[in-house]
């Protein structure tokens, strides 16, 4: 039997918000230090101090947002310590992360700059934990207001007349652990309280992101929209997809097929993880005015051995691009309730887009999927069914479609670590004139290193028809696809 996605194109669903598209970047291991930002003085090609490589294929996959500075790394950082001379910054130890010392080079100018070149939207995440009121509203203030007050006069003199309105604020992260240990009913109140004080200046209006939960922690998700909901735009939720458990994560690398359909049914519960989440949420917002925001996903094995413990460095394979393709069919599919998503994370940590290694830089096969999933930003979901066989509890083929600017994109990948599949595009409304595709596919294992950088790559793909059947594609395992439909 083969595969059937099923869709009609005359029915459109909600808009895909390009923000699912978003990554994350925290002060952790090599993501900031040496993955995106290097010193206006290195010999790696940068422009002030950004490497120009990874900025440039960032800007590739078109990234829409990204966090900043954490994670847990957020409730720990004081904004203050990272602006004004970088020689007369405070030096810190990042206990959270390798006990290194962080020496606060990169801070809120050199955020903005780095998004400006990526061509991206800012969301910083402030801290609850260990922050002020009246630090977190200054920050805001710093940022945002185009007043001529004694904050304002700091960024003034730091080289930035204009305000950076800063749209996507997060108050929290992880509250409930590295963020403060707290309760959800104290956050609650916390994020009402920190919340007040973050003021809209000018015609910036703040977009409040409330800390959610960890995995399926139902009860944190209904405190905190129970006392703090009315107070927010949207709240978050984190899940990591760990192969087996904290303790032992398993090898980024090497793994048999049983490892690798568990790391997929592990994914696959994202799905579950949001319908819950998002049932709860309409207890206390059933006209839906809230979004729920993956802010943290991706998967996270042990670090490649050698290398700091507390640097979350890990390699990538095809079995993460498996991963990339399920959340991200997942996250489109929902597209009426999830708002944003950030893979964890950008550059050098857990399941990165960009590995570097001095001068050099690999794009990973999770990099590939952002490529070709890059046509579902901002387009309309078309809603669509899949029939297909289960493989060792996974649904072999997912997928998802959209339309924009009259050109339909569906994005599918046959997960089947072994066995090719014919699969049917049958696709109703829409008359396919013109069809292309592009696909990323190889053995599960296969990764691309600093000596064989282009061992997974995206090729075009001709081995399908077009019949009264519809597109027929004739997928090889352990692939994902873009097929653009031009009618
Ligand atoms: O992404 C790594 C860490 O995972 C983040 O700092 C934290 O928010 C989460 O526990």
């Amino acid at each position: 039997m083969s595969a059937k996605i099923k869709m009609n194109a005359a029915q459109t669903g909600a808009v895909i918000n390009k923000n699912i598209y978003g990554h994350f970047s925290e002060h952790l291991g090599r993501c900031i230090y040496g993955g995106l930002f290097v010193g206006e003085n290195s010999p790696i090609p940068n422009k002030n101090g950004m490497r120009t490589d990874v900025v440039e294929a960032l800007r590739h996959i078109k990234v829409p947002v990204l966090r900043w500075p954490g994670g847990c790394f957020a409730d720990e950082y004081h904004w203050e310590d990272g602006i004004g001379p970088r020689e007369e910054r405070k030096r810190m130890v990042n206990t959270h992360w390798g006990g290194v010392v962080e020496d606060n080079s990169f801070g809120t100018h050199e955020f903005m700059e780095l998004c400006e070149q990526i061509g991206c939207e800012p969301y910083v995440n402030g801290n609850v934990g260990s922050g002020t009121v009246r630090e977190m509203s200054e920050w805001v203030e710093y940022l945002n207001s185009p007043g001529d007050s004694t904050v304002v006069k700091r960024r003034w003199a730091n080289g930035r007349k204009e305000p950076f309105n800063v749209k996507y604020w997060g108050v929290g992260n992880e509250n409930w652990g590295c963020g403060g240990n707290m309760r959800p009913e104290f956050y609650g109140d916390l994020y009402r309280r920190f919340n007040t004080y973050c003021r809209n200046y000018g015609d910036n209006k703040l977009y409040r992101i409330a800390c959610g939960p960890n995995v399926d922690d139902w009860a944190w998700m209904d405190g905190v929209m129970k006392v703090a909901g009315r107070f927010c735009d949207a709240i978050t939720l984190h899940y990591y997809t760990h192969p087996h458990g904290w303790e032992e994560k398993g090898s980024a690398t090497e793994f048999d097929g049983d490892e690798y359909y568990l790391t997929l049914r592990k994914t696959a519960y994202m799905e579950q993880l949001i319908k819950g989440h998002l049932a709860i949420m309409d207890k206390y917002d059933p006209r839906h005015k809230v979004g729920l925001i993956v802010d943290e996903w991706g998967t996270w094995y042990n670090v490649e051995p050698g290398t700091n413990p507390g640097f979350l460095y890990q390699q990538n394979t095809m079995r993460d691009a498996m991963v990339a393709a399920i959340n991200l069919n997942i996250f489109n599919s929902h597209a009426d309730r999830v708002v944003m998503a950030n893979l964890a994370q950008m550059v050098n940590v857990l399941q990165a887009v960009i590995l570097t290694d001095g001068d050099q830089m690999i794009l990973t096969p999770t990099y590939h999927v952002f490529d070709l999933y890059k046509a579902h930003q901002d387009a309309n979901l078309v809603p669509s069914t899949v029939a297909c066989n289960e493989v060792e509890g996974v649904q072999q083929v997912t997928a998802s479609a959209s339309l924009k600017d009259g050109v339909l994109t569906v994005t599918a990948a046959n997960v089947s670590c072994t066995d090719a599949e014919e699969v049917v595009l049958d696709i109703a409304n829409f008359d396919a004139k013109d069809v292309s595709v592009r696909i990323l596919t190889g053995d599960m294992h296969d990764m691309n290193t600093f000596e064989n950088q282009n061992a997974v790559q995206i090729r075009e793909f001709t081995d399908f028809t077009v019949n009264e059947q519809g597109i027929v594609l004739n997928m090889p395992a352990c692939s994902v696809v873009e097929v653009t439909v031009r009618g």
